[in-house]
C-alpha cells in the first residue's frame, strides 16, 4: 500500500458538504451532509467486514474483533466541520483509521486486543454550542437533558435535529458499559498551528491539551434610529461589544494566552439602527489553568466597567469548558519510541481524545501540516505525509493490539 490508497479513499469523501465558492465544508452535525458522512463510513466499514456497532449518542462504531471482548484499542475522529471549515480537521482521523486495517491486514497482522474505529457526533459543537458533544455524552460529562434542549442558529434542538435526522433522542446519555471496554483510545488528527513546519517529521505524538473554553457575552441596550439620536442620548452595545473585543485581545496577548470573538449576533441587526442587543461568543485558550481564569475575569471585569460608562447591559457565562488534559505518558512514550522518536508536542485545539483520556490511556497523533492553518479551507496535509500518519497509526494499533 502507498500514498495513492489514502489519495483514494480520501477523494471519496472529499465532495460531500464541500462549498463550491471557497472550497470549506459545511457539515454540520445531523445535518444533510453529515449523514452523507455517516453512509460513506458505514459503507466503508462494511467493505472491510467490520462489525458495525452505533451508540445511543450518534457517534458510530467499527470492529475489527469482538465489540464486547473488552480491553479494545479504539481510534477515530469526527466528520462535522466548523462552517467554511478545512477538509482534514477530524475526517483524516478517521480516514486514516480505515487504512490503517487495511495496513494491518495487509501485513498480516491479528488481533490479540478488538481494534474500534469510532466516528464522534458534533464535535466542533459549531451547531449546537457545546465542543466535543458526542464524546461528553458517551462519557457522562454533559447531562443528556441539557443535551436535548441545546439550540442551534435556527432555534431547532438537538432533540428535534436528531428525530428528523432518524435518531432518538430518549437514548442519549452515558455509556459506561461501552467506555468500560476501551483499554486505550488513539486520535489521529491534522496537526493544527506551525509545529511541525519545517521540521524533518511528518508525524507528532501528543502531549497535552491547552485548557480552553467558550464563553457567551450578552451586551443589552436601546434601540433607537441611527439619524436622529443624538450621540450624547445614545446606549449602544455595539460600542460596549467592540470595547470587550480589543480588550479580550489585549488581556490575550499580556497573559501569553489566546482569545478570539469569532461569533456575533447584532439584534435587529440593520444599518440604520443603533442596535438592542448583541451577543458575542469568546473562545479562549491557555496553557495554564489559571492563566485562562485570569484572562477571562480581567475582561469580565474590564467589559463591566465599560458597560456602566455606556449604560449598557453586560453579561457573561461560560458555554463549555476543557480542562487541561495530559495524554497518558506511557502510552505517548511508547508511541514516539515504536515511531523512532517522533516528536512530542502540545496543542490549544480540543478534541473528543481530551475528553476520553480522564476516563482511558489516551494518545494523539499529528499530522504535519504546512500551511499552519486550521478551521479554514486553507487546511492541508500532503498525501504523503498522510500516508506517513496512517503507517504511524497502523503500527501504533500494532504495537498495542496485536
Ligand atoms: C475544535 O477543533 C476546537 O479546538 O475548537
Ligand atoms: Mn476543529
Ligand atoms: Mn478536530
Ligand atoms: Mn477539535
Amino acid at each position: 500500500m502507498s500514498p495513492e490508497h489514502f489519495a483514494a479513499l480520501w477523494r471519496s469523501l472529499l465532495p460531500i458538504g464541500r462549498d463550491g465558492r471557497d472550497g470549506g465544508y459545511l457539515r454540520r452535525s445531523w445535518g444533510p451532509a453529515d449523514l452523507e458522512c455517516r453512509e460513506w463510513f458505514t459503507e466503508e466499514a462494511l467493505d472491510r467486514d467490520l462489525t458495525l456497532d452505533p451508540d445511543g449518542n450518534g457517534n458510530l462504531w467499527a470492529w475489527w474483533g469482538d465489540p464486547t471482548a473488552g480491553d479494545a484499542v479504539v481510534t477515530g475522529s469526527h466528520l462535522d466541520s466548523v462552517p467554511h471549515g478545512g477538509a482534514y480537521d477530524g475526517p483524516l482521523g478517521v480516514v486514516s483509521a480505515l487504512l490503517a486495517i487495511d495496513l494491518l491486514r495487509e501485513r498480516g497482522a491479528t488481533p490479540r486486543r478488538p481494534i474500534g474505529i469510532t466516528v464522534f457526533t458534533e464535535e466542533e459543537g459549531a451547531r449546537f454550542g457545546v465542543a466535543c458533544l458526542g464524546s461528553r455524552l458517551l462519557t457522562g460529562a454533559i447531562d443528556p437533558a441539557r443535551a436535548r434542549a441545546l439550540t442551534d442558529r435556527d432555534g431547532l434542538t438537538l432533540a428535534d435535529a436528531m428525530t428528523k435526522a432518524g435518531y432518538d433522542p430518549a437514548d442519549l446519555g452515558a455509556d459506561p458499559a461501552r467506555l468500560g471496554r476501551i483499554g486505550a483510545f488513539l486520535e489521529l488528527h491534522i496537526e493544527q498551528g506551525r509545529a511541525l513546519v519545517g521540521t524533518d517529521a511528518a508525524v507528532g505524538v501528543g502531549s497535552a491539551i491547552w485548557p480552553h473554553g467558550r464563553w457567551r457575552m450578552e451586551f443589552t441596550g436601546e434601540a433607537n434610529h441611527a439619524g436622529t439620536t443624538r450621540m450624547a442620548d445614545r446606549r449602544d452595545p455595539m460600542l460596549t461589544f467592540a470595547y470587550a473585543v480589543l480588550a479580550a485581545d489585549e488581556e490575550a496577548r499580556r497573559l501569553g494566552a489566546h482569545a478570539t470573538v469569532g461569533r456575533v449576533e447584532a439584534t435587529p441587526n440593520a444599518t440604520n439602527a443603533i442596535p438592542s442587543a448583541v451577543t458575542a461568543w469568546l473562545d479562549a485558550r491557555a496553557g495554564d489553568a489559571s492563566v485562562l481564569q485570569e484572562m477571562v475575569e480581567a475582561l469580565r471585569r474590564r467589559a463591566a466597567e465599560r458597560a456602566a460608562a455606556d449604560g449598557t447591559g453586560f453579561a457573561v457565562r461560560p458555554e463549555s469548558e476543557s480542562p487541561v488534559v495530559e495524554f497518558d505518558s506511557g502510552l505517548r512514550d511508547r508511541i514516539a519510541s515504536r515511531l523512532g522518536g517522533a516528536p512530542i508536542l502540545p496543542t490549544g485545539a480540543g478534541h473528543d481524545a481530551g475528553v476520553l483520556a480522564s476516563h482511558v490511556p489516551t494518545a494523539m497523533l499529528f499530522v504535519r501540516n504546512p500551511t499552519g492553518v486550521s478551521h479554514a479551507p486553507a487546511e492541508y496535509a500532503t498525501d504523503v505525509d498522510c500516508w506517513a500518519g496512517v503507517t504511524a497509526l497502523a503500527d501504533a494499533l500494532e504495537e498495542l493490539a496485536c
